[in-house]
C-alpha cells in the first residue's frame, strides 16, 4: 500500500525570489515554480502553461496572474486557472510564508 502524506517543506527564501519573478524547485519528476508577486504574497504552480507547456516561471507576474511567455495565455496563480476565453489548469500548490521562508506542501 503506498500512503502519501502532505507536509511542509521549505524551499528557500522570499528574498531568493525577484519581485514579479519566480524561481523552480524539483519535486520528483515534477518542477514547480514559486511565484513571488508585487505585494509580498507567494503561490505555486507546476512550471507547465496547460496551452502547450510553456515555462510559467518566465512569464510575467502581474494581478493575481501569470502570463506565459510563449503565446501570453493568463494564468491566475492562486487556481492554475486560464483567465479570459482560454480553457485549461495547470497544477497549483498549497504555499505559505514564514517571515521570510517559502513552506511548499508536498506529498511524500
Ligand atoms: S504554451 Fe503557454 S500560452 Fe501557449
Amino acid at each position: 500500500m503506498n500512503a502519501l502524506t502532505q507536509t511542509w517543506v521549505t524551499v528557500g527564501l522570499l528574498s531568493d525570489i525577484p519581485i514579479r519573478g519566480a524561481r523552480c524547485i524539483k519535486n520528483g519528476d515534477m518542477t514547480i515554480a514559486v511565484f513571488r508577486t508585487a505585494d509580498g504574497r507567494v503561490f505555486a504552480l507546476e512550471d507547465n502553461c496547460p496551452h502547450k507547456n510553456g515555462p510559467l516561471s518566465q512569464g510575467i507576474v502581474h494581478d493575481g496572474c501569470v502570463t506565459c511567455p510563449l503565446h501570453n495565455w493568463v494564468i491566475s496563480l492562486e487556481t492554475g486557472i486560464a483567465q479570459g476565453a482560454d480553457e485549461g489548469q495547470t497544477l497549483s500548490f498549497p504555499v505559505k510564508l514564514e517571515g521570510d521562508k517559502i513552506l511548499l506542501e508536498v506529498s511524500r
